[in-house]
This record gives C-alpha cells, structure tokens and sequence, in this order.
C-alpha cells in the first residue's frame, strides 16, 4: 500500500463503494442523487449481484477478489491500489464482508465509512437480527460510523432505531432495519459530501447545523 494522498479535487467530491454481495444498500446511495460522483464499484466476489446493477446505471465496476491474495495485509495493498486509482474522497462499505487491516482503516481514516445491522456498539459482527431477537431487545436498529481498526466499533455517525415486534423473525427484523439502512447512509454520505461531518484527531465525531431530534421512540408503546 502506497501510503501518500493523491491530490484532492476541490468541486465535487467523488466516491467509491466496496461491496460483496446483493448490494441494497449501494443502490440505496446511488438513487439518492447525492450530490457526488459515484467514480467506481469495487467487489471482492466476481459473483455478487450488485455489480450488474452498478454496470445497469453505468458506474466503472471492478474486481479485487480477496481469494487471489495469500494474506490480508496483501488483498488490502491491492484494494488500497483499484480505490486509489479514482482517488475518491470517500469510501463506502455496502455489504463488503471482509476484515480489514488496521492500517487499511488509518490510511483511509475520517474518509472510510461502514453500515452496520445493529445499534453499536450492541451486536457487532454477524447474525445480529438473530442475535437481538434471542436477547429480547425490544428496540435495534442500524448504525453508520466512520471505519477504524476495531471491528464494527469505530467513531458513529448516525443510528436508526426500529421497534423489535411481537412475533419478528431475523428476516422480519432484517427488513425492517434494511428500510433504515437506505436511508440513514445516503446521508451519512450527504453530510460528508458537504463538508458538514468530520472525524477528529482524539476520534471524536463532529457535525455541523444538524438539528438533533426531540422524540423518543418506545417500544412497546406507552398507553
Ligand atoms: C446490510 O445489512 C449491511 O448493514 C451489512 O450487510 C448488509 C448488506 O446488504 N453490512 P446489501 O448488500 O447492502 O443489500
């Protein structure tokens, strides 16, 4: 990994997104006309459905398939590589369902966000509607937070809670968090474009002429 910025551009930010599978939530912020471009879709699996819908809306695709690699610090030199080469000045984790290095995520530190199916730092890493629905939580959700060395826990940025309902299953509560995930990252990704959030050096997430909400949400609900 090669670890000098290229130049950025200062008018429209552009951005990558990584990811591995059916890619619900790489449409989501391609159909939310974000006001950046889009510069590539990289996949580490040649299989994974998103990528025809990235090549349908005309978007580069690319392929980095981790199995070609004998370690991880060797699959993420050549990942850093196919994303340097647009020299986005963000990258979006949609679905990419690999660890990464921590110095992949300090390279790419305060630019590199992920989407996660849980209210962090409660359930991270795999399975978490299963999880949640086992431990009786009567609220989940989904989280978007900026991507550091440790697993699913780096600095967040923005969290969508949904009621868990009598008689949920994991595949009830997945859509009713995925509905979430859509539009929770679009502008996670709006507010970077803008240059209204920022990471600081102590980790600390900053967000600029945001109202904050003034509800709460119950559940099950009061009477
Ligand atoms: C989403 O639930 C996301 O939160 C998680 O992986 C899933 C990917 O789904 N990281 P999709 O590929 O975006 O449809």
């Amino acid at each position: 990994m090669r670890l000098k910025h290229g130049s950025r551009k200062a008018a429209v930010k552009s951005l990558v997104i990584l990811i591995s599978g059916r890619g619900s939530n790489m449409r989501a912020l391609l159909d939310a006309s974000l006001p950046c471009r889009v510069a590539a879709v990289i996949s580490n699996r040649a299989d994974a459905p998103g990528l025809e819908i990235a090549r349908e809306q005309g978007i580069a695709t690319r392929i980095v398939a981790h199995r070609d690699y004998p370690d991880r610090e060797s699959f993420d030199t050549a990942l850093a590589a196919a994303i340097d080469a647009h020299q986005p000045d963000i990258v979006a984790l949609a679905g990419f369902m690999r660890i990464l290095t921590p110095r992949f995520a300090e390279y790419y530190r305060g630019r590199l966000i992920n989407i996660h199916p849980s209210l962090l730092p409660a359930y991270g890493g795999l399975d978490t509607h299963a999880r949640a629905l086992k431990d009786g939580v009567k609220i989940h959700g989904c989280t978007v937070h900026f991507v550091t060395g440790d697993l699913d826990h780096g600095p967040i940025i923005i969290q969508a809670a949904v009621p868990v309902l009598e008689g949920d299953t994991p595949a009830t509560l997945a859509a009713r968090v995925l509905r979430e995930e859509h539009r929770i990252y679009p502008q996670a990704v709006r507010w970077l474009c803008a240059g209204s959030l920022s990471l600081d050096q102590a980790g600390r997430v900053h967000l600029n002429h945001v109202e904050q909400p003034g509800f709460a949400l119950v559940a099950p609900g009061l009477e």
